[in-house]
């Protein structure tokens, strides 16, 4: 039986800032665009193409996730977006040369209006970066307030009921987590206004803009941007939901697919070795070892919540799991990874398993962008708030309390079933812990 919620309508336009105009937030904005249109399809779009059942029995049906909870139609939605250089949207997709011309010529009018506006940058974030479409600001506080009324500015232009804020912008330099600054908001906010340049990266000034401003904010780099209970406080305060981080979407994704065989039939693990080629801008940024940090702590996070040693001595106590990813120009987006997996079974004898993934990393990107903004627009209509875990389907390095000692949920199974539910629960029906 269905359930009466307090789950809102979706009314007017939901405006979609993509912080970033490169390969990745230029392919997904091209796709919604060109579907809309009729002329492609939205391949690996969960709310495009995903069912799920509700009810039991003889009552069951498989319904899509826009029959079960209201999602906004492709046809309201506004893009908007903030990067670095100034090159429109259709500029920066044919820079990318991810899609074709065919798959871009078609929405160029509507491309060459999506204009970045100024970024909130500071170079030492990413070194290899340099446009000059750049926020002239004296502190961060100031950035904050730069990129509050550009919210303001872009919703009001565009007669939007609704911003969601998303990063697809390039991954930032490690910042580890400081108690000192990141632990409340009080002092995330005196580390703003004093212009703490080491703690408080640009992204944390887009996530306070986005949240203050009403807006819920998605991380798809592994930045700590939200990843800190300052920001869990902010979310808790405006009522608004976050989510992160780093889009799950080609090695990390088979890893968090491929390591519950192994648990499942209770299968040893001596290493795992993960290695990658890649040729675009976001490669030549994580060609950066303080870059590549950022990333290699979101992509080894995977394994041992799914293979746990302290569960599983025997089988996982000693893994070895190394990550690496290398800048080769030729490639460009076109993502090549292995992954050589050493396993060991009956009386412990090794066995080797190798995967070969030749993928399109903005290609497997873009449906994330679609999915992410619909779900926690919808989030933030059903009233919820903070870290939203069921989204954690969608992230290399999904958040959760780590002060709190709360693991990550990594097994992608497990992930499905949360998802799965969320959307339920949201659409008046009982949650269930089957898998379809
Ligand atoms: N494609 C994937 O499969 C995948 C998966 C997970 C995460 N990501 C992440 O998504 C992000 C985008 O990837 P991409 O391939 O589109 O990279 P890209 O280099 O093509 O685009 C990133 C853009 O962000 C801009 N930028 C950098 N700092 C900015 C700032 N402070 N404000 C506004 N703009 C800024 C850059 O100028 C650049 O145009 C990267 O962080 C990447 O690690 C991608």
């Amino acid at each position: 039986m269905k359930k009466v919620t307090n789950l809102k309508p979706v009314t007017g336009k939901l405006g979609i800032l993509v912080v970033g105009c490169g390969a990745v937030s230029t392919t997904f904005m091209t796709g919604v665009l060109m579907v809309r249109k009729g002329l492609a399809k939205p391949i690996g779009s969960m709310t495009q193409y995903d069912k799920i059942r509700v009810g039991k029995g003889p009552d069951k049906k498989y319904l899509h996730y826009g029959d079960i909870v209201p999602l906004v139609r492709l046809d309201d939605i506004v893009f908007g977006t903030w990067d670095v250089y100034p090159q429109n949207a259709y500029q920066a997709a044919v820079y990318a040369e991810v899609l074709k011309a065919k798959d871009i010529e078609p929405v160029r009018d509507e491309l060459e209006k999506i204009v970045p506006m100024k970024a909130a940058f500071d170079k030492n974030y990413a070194k290899r970066i340099d446009g000059d479409n750049v926020k002239d600001c004296k502190s961060r506080w100031e950035m904050v307030e730069a990129l509050k009324a550009d919210i303001r500015t872009f919703k009001e232009k565009n007669n939007c009921s609704r911003i969601v804020v998303i990063w697809a912008a390039s991954t930032e330099i490690y910042v580890p987590y400081d108690e000192d600054v990141h632990g409340s908001l009080e002092s995330l906010e005196q580390a703003m206004k004093a212009d703490d340049r080491e703690h408080v990266a640009p992204s944390m000034c887009y996530a306070y803009a986005a949240l203050t401003e009403g807006a819920p904010f998605i991380m798809g780099a592994p930045n700590t941007t939200v990843d800190i209970p300052a920001m869990w406080e902010l979310a808790e305060k405006v009522k608004m939901p976050i989510a992160g981080k780093d889009f799950k979407t080609g090695q990390t994704l088979v890893k968090s697919g491929f390591a519950p065989i192994l648990k499942v039939r209770n299968l040893g693990l001596n290493g795992w070795f993960s290695t990658n080629i890649l040729g675009n801008r976001d490669g030549l940024v994580l060609d950066e070892p303080a870059n590549f940090r950022t990333k290699e702590v979101s992509k080894l996070s995977t394994l041992e919540t799914i293979l746990k040693k302290d569960d599983q001595p025997d089988l996982y106590g000693h893994i070895y799991h190394k990550v690496r990813i290398n800048y080769y120009p030729p490639r460009n987006d076109n993502k090549e990874g292995w992954d050589n997996i050493d396993i060991f079974g009956w009386m412990g004898y090794p066995m080797q398993i190798k995967i070969n993934f030749l993928c399109r990393d903005s290609i497997l990107a873009a449906p994330l962008l679609l999915d992410l903004t619909l779900l926690m627009d919808l989030a933030a209509r059903d009233g919820r708030y903070g870290i939203q875990r069921f989204l954690g389907f969608f992230f290399k390095s999904p958040m959760h309390d780590f002060t709190k000692g709360e693991d990550a949920v990594n097994n992608l199974f497990d992930q499905y079933v949360m998802l799965k539910n969320a959307i339920r629960e949201m659409g008046g029906y009982d949650p269930d812990e089957e898998i379809d």
